[in-house]
């Protein structure tokens, strides 16, 4: 049988469920794929780390670059993570016709034209289905399911962190710091949970959906990017009254000859089966115009399901070089230079519903103030309801709208701003209604 040696650069905690796949399925990978995979190098800053592996002596080293340049290693699997090191090791490995499989969705979204072309100029492979949605088939499906679709839209919860965080304090009522503390102690949130609550982690890996999906890259710079750290329980309950939960999500659109790319506190209704993604849990649902919607759910984060996806992209290269090929994909989905370039919508031209929490004196005339504004704008009102009531001090109202535009719902709120009897600006969640 076929021997495939792979280098492992970085063994915390994917790194560590990659080692374990590779070494304690040995046999049922053989029979799958036809090929011994073995673990021919393997790199840490801690030799500690791969202790309880039980390494052959001489596999492991705390020298990265030596395994990305050893002439006998033909594949590379990055899991350090970062776009320092990380990007060094993978350009190195690449430009040397190594294969790569990486998790690293950062250094896709920000390097991919310079990761394509040097793995494109070392025929080398470059494989990454462990950068979104962990154990969920997210590349394959756009890359190889949905090859003859074209790609309406799709809306992804792809943070596991932000879920658990909301759901907790949706159900559980606990306080945003507790869930967040309790993501980190379960292992999935990343070293800096900031950028799981910012909202980047997930922008990174919808900018790697967006050009799997329409063959355009987006600049994560150019990405509307709204973190899930300024959400009240106050409004994660009354989206519950109104009929919907609150959940970050990543949305692609296909506008004809222009994209929708944005990530955002989201309200989807209960009947959506986004709306039913509880705790770290990820799901994707992707609508194409062959297929139409489909759903893809599992864990995004984690030792294993993260693991098992960087396993089966080092199934896939192993089953190309057994039959003697190799770059059967393109890389990012479309042929380069074959795509029709697509421009990002703006976010003023986004058009969606919308929830508003105004902080205002319990007046008479208030709401007709508000609704004025709105009015001038063009904006439609579905719904009002005002909570409690008090003699002192500012009451919330509730305000649900139809379908507006971005820039015209800014507007408004700018002159309701002015109105002396609001307290303060006022909350505004996008409501995500494709369905209804
Ligand atoms: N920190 C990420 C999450 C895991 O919470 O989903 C991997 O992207």
């Amino acid at each position: 049988m076929p021997e495939l040696p792979v280098g492992l650069l970085g063994c915390g905690t994917v790194g560590l469920g990659v080692a374990r796949i590779i070494l304690e399925k040995a046999e049922l990978i053989r029979s799958r794929v036809g090929v011994d995979i073995r673990l021919a190098g393997v790199a840490d800053i801690n030799a500690d780390a791969v202790r309880d592996l039980g390494l052959a002596p001489g596999v492991f080293t705390t020298d990265a670059v030596s395994i990305a340049e050893d002439p006998n290693i033909p594949v590379v699997i990055e899991l350090i993570g970062g776009k320092t090191v990380a990007r060094d090791l993978i350009l190195r490995a690449l430009s040397l016709g190594k294969s790569v499989v990486t998790a690293n969705k950062a250094l896709i979204a920000s390097h991919h034209a310079e990761i394509a072309e040097t793995a494109e100029k070392g025929n080398g492979e470059l494989y990454y289905e462990a950068s979104v949605g962990g154990c969920m088939p997210v590349i394959k499906t756009l890359r190889e399911a949905l090859a003859g679709n074209r790609v309406e839209s799709a809306f992804g919860i792809l943070n596991g962190t932000c879920n658990y965080i909301l759901t907790r304090i949706a159900e559980d009522k606990l306080s945003y710091e507790q869930a967040l503390a309790e993501a980190q102690q379960q292992g999935f949130a990343e070293a800096d949970p900031f950028l799981d609550v910012s909202g980047m982690d997930t922008a990174h890996k919808l900018a790697i959906v967006v050009a799997l999906s329409h063959g355009s890259w987006v600049e994560l710079s150019d990405i509307y990017v709204e973190g899930i750290s300024r959400l009240t329980p106050m409004d994660i309950e009354f989206a519950a009254d109104f009929g919907y939960r609150i959940k970050l999500l990543a949305i692609t659109k296909n506008r004809g000859n222009r994209i929708e790319a944005r990530v955002h506190p989201t309200m989807v209704p209960f009947d959506n089966l986004l709306a039913s993604v509880n705790g770290a849990m990820n799901a994707v649902k992707i609508v194409g115009d062959a297929t139409g919607e489909m759903v893809l759910y599992g864990q995004g984060a984690g030792r294993m399901p993260t693991a098992s996806a960087v396993v089966s992209d080092l199934c896939d290269i192993a089953r190309n070089r057994a039959c003697g090929i190799k770059n059967r994909l393109p890389i990012f989905s479309f042929r380069p230079g074959t795509a029709k370039p697509m421009d990002l919508l703006p976010m003023s031209e986004v058009e969606t519903s919308y929830y508003m929490r105004f902080a205002a004196q319990d007046r008479p005339g208030v709401l007709s103030k508000i609704a004025g504004a709105l009015g001038k704008q063009n904006i439609s009102i579905s719904s009002v309801h005002q909570k409690g009531r008090k003699t002192e001090g500012p009451v919330p109202i509730v305000l649900l709208t139809h379908r507006a535009r971005e820039a015209d719902v800014m507007a408004a709120l700018d002159e309701i701003a002015n109105i002396d009897v609001i307290a303060e600006r006022p909350v505004l969640i996008r409501i995500e209604e494709e369905d209804r």
